[in-house]
């Protein structure tokens, strides 16, 4: 009955929807738990490339059960779109579930988000998808659920009254109106497609944890933008860590096996808030570069840094990790020398804990340790043996730093670029 999680360990863009495909080789049910249209989880098979926001990454494996879990807050008009351009490239969508206790992210909540960002001394950066907005909704007990796509008078009345609340925000703030029934009409055509794949995921995924079938937990984000764990208020609105799977998927504790974190070899951030060891150099422009580190889901230019070995060793221990995937340690081929965060400096004090004051975070100082680099393509490695020296001394560094093991190493976008430690 192994359940496994696999989460991102810093700021998200970890290469987590590649890791999700690989493994889901010898899995039968892949489950989003948070997050939602904010995500952007790239798979490459071959020469085909694609990008996911709600859908699992486990879809391009036939037969694999895709669900969206109660956790995780889904745009309709989004979740359609991203359905219908799958099936438009052949991809079958027969499999994915969407749990009727899903919150739904509406226009309002997007123009929301906007105003807030535009409203706000501090911006976040956020991807503008309403996440903030639609979570709000739902702890504040205003939000609508899947449930009720499957009842369009119902959903339609629902809608209306909220977003009429909405709309007198919007007018006290200057702010244009929604056009409500223009917006309800786009929302009840994915409302209709959405409906037949409405389910009570919760008993689905515990009925399939029962019969002894391999489930894997697909987080989003990471964890340094988790809120409670990240550095607030730069974070996403939801737990991005292991423990939300079981909130966010409706499944115990003791079911789970593995804790998989994946870990990119360097740092990369998207949007605003603090970053220790961002780099504002020639290589930080290089690791943007070679990386190719512009948002899959926003397109904006990731910040860049070396590795902060500090931040991910809070990140692995507030996760359980207990099996690391090393992804992108190809893009440091080139590197003469590569530097490790192996502490902060705040305020003339070392530490190797990952505060929890912005003022700190902001302050802190990185302490770098340097290892050479190995100089070429690494690519084309397909075992441990493979690899440069240099390169298995970095990786053995890193796992230790973190204090977890590292199981997979992942030297490229594509499927076959991977390999067991
Ligand atoms: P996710 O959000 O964690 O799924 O990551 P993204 O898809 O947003 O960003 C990861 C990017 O790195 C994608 O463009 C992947 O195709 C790419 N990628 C993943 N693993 C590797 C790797 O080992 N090497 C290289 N060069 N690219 C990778
Ligand atoms: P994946 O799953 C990287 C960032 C945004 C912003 C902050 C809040 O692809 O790793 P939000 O729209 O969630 O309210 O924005 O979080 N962010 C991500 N950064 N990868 C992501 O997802 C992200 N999802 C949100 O840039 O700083
Ligand atoms: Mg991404």
């Amino acid at each position: 009955m192994p359940v496994d999680i696999l989460v991102g360990t810093q700021w998200g863009d970890e290469g987590k929807g590649k890791l999700i495909d690989v493994l889901t080789r010898d899995v039968d049910a892949v489950v989003r738990f948070q997050g939602g249209n904010n995500a952007g989880h790239t798979v490459e098979i071959g020469d085909r490339h694609y990008v996911l926001h709600l859908v699992p990454s486990g879809i391009f494996r036939p037969g694999v059960k895709c669900v969206i879990g109660n956790g995780v807050v889904v745009d309709p008009v989004a979740l359609d779109a991203e359905i219908r351009e799958l099936e438009a490239k052949e991809i079958d969508t027969g499999a994915i579930e969407l749990s009727n206790r899903a919150q739904l992210i509406f226009a309002y909540h997007k123009a929301a988000d906007a105003l807030n960002e535009q409203g706000a001394k501090v911006k976040i950066g956020t991807t503008g998808r309403g996440i903030g907005p639609a979570y709000s909704d739902k702890m504040r007990r205003t939000g609508i659920r899947a449930i009720d796509l499957t009842s369009p008078e119902r959903l339609s009345a629902q809608f209306r009254t909220e977003a009429a609340k909405y709309n007198r925000l919007f007018a006290e703030a200057g702010a244009p109106q929604l056009d409500i029934e223009a917006e309800l009409a786009k929302m009840l055509e994915a409302a209709t497609r959405l409906a037949p794949l409405v389910t009570d995921t919760v008993y689905s995924v515990n009925a399939a944890i029962k019969a002894g079938k391999n489930v894997l937990f697909e987080g989003a984000q990471g964890a340094l933008l988790d809120i409670d764990h990240g550095t607030y208020p730069f974070v996403t609105s939801s737990n991005t860590t292991s423990g939300g799977a079981c909130t966010g998927g409706g499944v115990p504790p003791q079911c789970i096996r593995d804790v998989w974190g994946v870990i990119k070899a360097y740092t990369t951030r998207v949007g605003a808030g603090p970053f220790p060891t961002e780099l504002f150099d020639a290589t930080g422009e290089k690791l943007r570069q070679v990386g190719r580190e512009f948002g899959a889901t926003t397109g904006r230019p990731r910040r860049c840094g070396w590795f902060d070995a500090v931040a991910s060793r809070y990140a692995c221990m507030v996760n359980g990790v207990n099996k690391l995937a090393v992804t992108k340690l190809d893009v440091l081929d080139d590197l003469e020398q590569i530097a490790i965060c192996v502490g902060y400096r705040i305020n003339g004090k070392v530490t190797d804990q990952f505060p929890a004051a912005l003022a700190d975070l902001e302050a802190a100082q990185p302490v770098l340790e340097y290892h050479p680099g190995w100089k070429c393509d690494i690519s084309g490695a397909r075992s441990w043996s493979d690899l440069p020296e240099n390169a298995r001394k970095y990786l053995a560094r890193m796992a230790e730093l973190v204090d977890s093991e590292i199981a997979i190493i992942s030297v490229g976008p594509r499927r076959d670029q991977t390999f067991a430690r």
